[in-house]
């Protein structure tokens, strides 16, 4: 871990609290930075009870959002005097949960019953669930009635009040649990603190929810409406990861291309990126995801001039069938889809194209997959994430009939997986012998003697190297495609 960022407004705010009053009444963070000075307490007092450091581990399960809302969680925890582990054998064990197909709540309960082990050991563990799966009410009621032990539960809407929640756990009865799951919340807190995995890079909610209620998907209903941060906030968060060593962002939103529309001084996602890319020290600027209904040419212009954003899009195509992507509500038809995709083949060349296809929509019949399986072939993804389709409580498509039998999906899901590796294996090749600047992220796992990066592409490439090269970019010749990945020789410059 790469320790604490914290933002100046935050710093300032801790140190002007003062504890012998009342907390600000106001839902912000100034209440916040009270209720972690409060924590802080707490946690040094029992530090001293125990005699040791308390520690304190978050699971993330599905996307980058939530990836990053974990970072915000140990940053809260970090500055509250915990240690951070990867290791479930700690003093407080918070899931960060994902409910957008049913296999990943299904996880979550395996992983809790795992947590026994280290419960009967350690008493006074806190074990906390948040995330998107607690935005669904039967799951709530399933943690009241079945799993009593768990002490800590809250929404996505409740994650900004992650310092007064996990003061009010650290006070709790022995059998209470604190939970609380707000239905919706129009506010942005801004400044809080995180903590980053990567020194070098980091990920930066531009929006958040969502309001395009695809038939399947589930998010809308967890996450809430689309609400976009201002720009300037934007831009001075960067400002400062740029002065704490960031190199690279990964601007994030449900649908980045709808950014800005919301606010009183609208501001489009490709004006905002101008806005990022003009800022000292950020090399590299990603983002995630793309609607294909709201690309615009704008931003395809900004990415073909732009040095900094990188060469990769990931356009979700969901279905290559007109009729399913209407079922889907997903407000394109399959020739509008792939007259974008070769648009943006075209016009940059080096561009990395991929994207998420679900197999098994209600009513799917072979023509509609044969209709996915052409788009595959014409746009030739560079890597795909391919889905069986989940019917999830509370969406329009749960209410459709028609569902696919599961041996014809599993039938489909195989074809499918088989020709976007064939072709993903074959596009990922078309770099090979090129020079392409790596970012270096890690040593490698299995052999130390290499280092593993990603280009623009985002293709991960291992080359000889040390660990000094960590958060650099270097410029790596591509010498041999693996299948995914690539094995490169770094040119000019030292190894070590
Ligand atoms: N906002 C992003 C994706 C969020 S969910 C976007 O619009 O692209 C990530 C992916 O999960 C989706 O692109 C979709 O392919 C898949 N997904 C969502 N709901 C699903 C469901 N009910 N069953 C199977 N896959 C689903
Ligand atoms: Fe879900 Fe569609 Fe919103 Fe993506 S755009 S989060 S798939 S509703
Ligand atoms: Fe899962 Fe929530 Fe992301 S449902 S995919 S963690 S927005």
């Amino acid at each position: 871990m790469n320790g604490v960022f914290e933002s100046e407004e935050f710093r300032r705010l801790i140190k002007n609290t003062d504890l012998a009053k009342e907390p600000p009444e106001e839902d912000g963070s100034a209440r916040q930075a009270y209720f972690l000075k409060k924590a802080k307490e707490i946690v040094s007092d029992r530090e001293r009870e125990l005699g040791r450091k308390l520690k304190a581990c978050v699971v993330t399960f599905g996307c980058q959002m939530n990836e990053r809302d974990s970072e915000k969680l140990r940053g809260i925890l970090s500055l509250a005097g915990y240690e951070i582990t990867d290791s479930e054998d700690a003093d407080l064990v918070l899931y960060n949960t994902c409910t957008v197909r049913e296999n990943a709540n299904v996880r979550v309960y395996g992983r809790l019953g795992g947590l026994s082990q280290y419960r009967k050991k350690n008493p006074g563990m806190i074990i906390g669930l948040c995330g998107c799966m607690m935005q669904e009410k039967d799951e709530i009621e399933k943690i009241r009635k079945e799993f009593k032990y768990v002490k800590l539960v809250f929404g996505t809407h409740n994650l900004h009040r992650f310092a007064e929640l996990l003061v009010r756990a650290l006070m709790a009865e022995p059998k209470e649990q604190v939970i609380e799951v707000a239905e919706k919340d129009d506010s942005i807190v801004e400044n809080l603190p995180a903590e980053r995995t990567y020194p070098f890079k980091s990920g930066v909610n531009i929006m958040f929810g969502c309001n395009n209620f695809c038939t399947y998907c589930i998010v809308p209903y967890v996450r809430g409406r689309e609400k976009s941060r201002k720009p300037e906030d934007i831009v001075r968060e960067i400002t400062e990861l740029a002065k704490d060593g960031v190199r690279e962002v990964m601007l994030l939103g449900q649908n980045v291309n709808s950014y800005g529309k919301g606010l009183s001084s609208p501001c489009t996602f490709a004006e905002l990126l101008q806005m990022v890319e003009k800022i000292d020290g950020i090399d590299r600027i990603r983002f995630m995801t793309s609607h294909p209904k709201d690309l615009s040419d704008d931003l395809v212009e900004v990415m073909k001039n732009s040095k900094k954003v990188c060469r990769h899009l990931h356009l979700p195509l969901q279905s290559g069938s007109s009729r399913l992507l209407k079922l889907m509500n997903r407000h394109y038809d399959k020739e509008q889809y792939l007259s974008l995709a070769l648009k943006l083949r075209k016009e940059i060349p080096d561009l990395s194209l991929t994207t998420d296809i679900i197999v098994g929509f209600p009513g799917e019949t072979e023509e509609d997959f044969q209709e996915t399986l052409d788009v595959v072939r014409k746009v030739r993804y560079d890597s795909a994430f391919t889905f069986i389709y989940s019917k999830r409580f509370g969406t329009a498509a749960a209410r459709m009939e028609d569902q696919v039998p599961d041996e014809i999906v599993h039938d489909r899901f195989d074809r499918l997986l088989k020709v976007v590796q064939e072709i993903g294996r074959e596009e990922t090749a078309r770099f090979e012998g090129q020079t392409l600047p790596v970012l270096v992220e890690k040593i490698n796992r299995e052999d130390k003697s290499l280092v593993t990066g990603r280009t623009p592409q985002n293709t991960v490439v291992h080359f000889p190297g040390c660990g000094d090269l960590i958060g650099k970019i270097v410029d790596v010749r591509l010498d041999k495609c693996q299948g995914f990945y690539y094995l490169g020789t770094m040119t000019g410059g030292k190894e070590c």
